[in-house]
């Protein structure tokens, strides 16, 4: 990876379901911080995809009496669905049946093979599915079960492959040692380092009699690779690992985003396969927390599975930003962040509906009113004039992946301007004529305008392509492609003639869904 190229990647999800507003909040914050580092020139590649191997998904295809790959073909349209509603601007969807991950599969094998780190052992011990991973009594609740799944582990006892992960075991912790931010937030590398104190080996094969939905271990039919060992590899065939030299060379390492309960595959397991490879260690690993319904855990045996289309019809939502805002502002990235309706509700509709729209709205009909509908000039109008320092802490504040802080200071910055407007009052401004000082009130508004249209973009691109057409530019924002350097080194055109059209967003009303049909 260069100065100039960014590699960000999402955990893959089980297909197991279709996807919900906690897959999708994963999701929504890489898109973010790739849109965030487009808009600072770097040259972006987004992966995202599913991890469609292994018994959990084994066992779901039965259950719907379909083959492993009839299902995991049905339900991948699920999230592809969902994430084209949401506007993520992934570059590559993979699929760990894609025919270039099996042989990267198959290679990497080889390669920790070859490099002494694989060796066959008889084996004893409980395994859950659920988790997709081995588990010991320690692990289970008093009734003997998961207590992720409610369910006793199975026995197993077989011969399969074991990676000898605790040869890695000091390389890891001095990497993390060495490198500050190699696994953010800071105190997930802690817990990292304590999990890193009792490393065992690693079991990552399983007779095909138990699972046979997976990529054989090469040379040894009867033993199917752990989909965890599978799962971790998509990060390299996506970027062309074995397939495309160039690209790999060009982007590697990545920036892994993924939840908190996978830390261990990502900040143990994967360095030490790649230490094993002889592959450059990822960038970082960023574990977020989870997203609640009404402080409860999504699950299914609860019933309280919210997903991005839930949201849509129960709302009515002509676009998916509130949904991408809100994810974005309900907690500090990183911690955990309960979602309920009336919260959701609220927020919109107080920062996105009433303090944005509002603001663009009554900007616009005065700029009708006063000027014609055209910018005013302004002493104002130079590049670099206005809220130089604030911008400066938005992208702060996005590059430290605190989203809600750069949504809080944009949004105070929204405030700022109407309350200029409140108390300076441009209708009291018109009747006196003092016209400089109103020209200079309206054009610092609409510039203000123009630069969290732009600000506001990684999270809100809908709702900013409308400001910002709104604001008169004829091209879109998302087709200008502008720079983030673009926010103070330009400004709004005196003379631009204004567009204003009806609110950017109708305020939410659970009650009136239906209502406020898209027009
Ligand atoms: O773990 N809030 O898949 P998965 C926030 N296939 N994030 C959540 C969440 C919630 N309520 N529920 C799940 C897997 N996630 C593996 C990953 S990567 C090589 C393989 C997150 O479908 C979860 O933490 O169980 C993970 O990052 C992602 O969704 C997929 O979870
Ligand atoms: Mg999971």
């Amino acid at each position: 990876m260069s100065e100039n190229t960014y590699y960000i990647t999402t955990a893959i999800d089980y297909v197991n379901a279709a996807p919900h507003l906690g897959h999708a909040y994963e999701k929504i914050a890489t898109d973010v911080m790739a849109r965030f580092q487009r808009l600072l020139g770097k040259e972006v590649f987004f992966l995202t995809g599913t991890d469609e191997h292994g018994t959990k998904v084994e066992k779901t295809a039965q259950a719907r009496g379909l083959t492993p790959k009839q299902h995991t073909d049905e339900l991948v349209e699920e999230f592809k669905k969902a994430w084209q509603y949401l506007n993520l601007t992934y570059d590559r969807f993979i699929r760990t049946t894609d025919k270039d991950h099996y042989e990267v599969v198959e290679y990497l094998w080889r390669k920790m093979a070859a490099k002494g780190d694989i060796e066959k052992r008889a084996y004893k011990g409980l395994y859950c599915s659920g988790c997709e991973k081995f588990v010991t009594e320690r692990d289970l609740n008093e009734a003997g079960e998961c207590p992720n799944h409610q369910r006793k582990p199975e026995e197993v006892e077989e011969e399969n492959y074991f990676f000898k992960l605790s040869k890695y075991k000091e390389a890891i912790q001095t990497h993390i040692r060495n490198n500050p931010g190699f696994v953010l937030p800071d105190f997930r590398a802690a817990e990292v380092l304590q999990m890193l104190e009792d490393v065992e080996d690693i079991s990552v094969s399983r007779h095909k009699d138990s699972v046979s939905w997976g990529i054989p271990v090469p040379d040894d039919a009867d033993q199917v690779i752990y989909v965890w060992i599978d799962a971790l590899s998509n990060y390299v065939t996506g970027i062309g690992y074995q397939h495309d030299e160039a690209l790999f060379n060009k982007f590697w390492p990545a920036i892994h985003i993924i939840g908190k309960d996978i830390l261990r595959f990502h900040a143990i397991y994967w360095p030490a396969m790649l230490m094993s490879a002889e592959i450059p260690l990822p960038q970082q690993v960023f574990a977020h927390g989870f997203i609640n319904i009404n402080d409860a855990k999504i699950s299914k045996s609860v019933g309280n599975v919210v997903s991005p289309f839930t949201l849509q019809e129960r709302f009515d939502l002509p676009n998916p930003d509130p949904i991408r805002y809100y994810l974005m502002t309900v907690a500090t990235f990183g911690q955990d962040g309960s979602f309920t309706e009336d919260d959701f509700k609220l927020k919109v509709n107080a920062d996105l509906a009433n303090n944005l729209g509002n603001l663009l709205n009554r900007t616009l009909n005065m700029t009708n009113k006063y000027f014609d509908g055209q910018v005013p000039q302004s002493q104002h109008a130079k590049p670099g004039v206005l809220h130089t320092e604030g911008v400066d802490e938005v992208r702060q504040a996005f590059e430290n992946y605190d989203f809600q802080k750069a949504a809080d200071l944009i949004l105070q910055l929204v405030d700022w301007a109407n309350k200029e407007i409140n108390d300076k009052e441009p209708w009291t401004l018109f009747k006196e004529g003092k016209l400089q000082e109103l020209a200079d009130l309206m054009y610092t508004v609409l510039e203000t305008l123009r630069q969290v249209a732009i600000m506001l973009s990684p999270i809100t691109p809908v709702l900013s392509d409308e400001i910002w057409s709104q604001l008169g530019y004829q091209a879109s924002l998302s087709d200008l492609m502008p720079r983030w350097d673009d926010i103070a080194n330009s400004n709004i055109q005196p003379g631009q003639r204004v567009n204003l059209q009806g609110p950017i967003l109708p305020r939410l009303d659970s009650e009136l869904a239906g209502a406020n049909k898209k027009k």
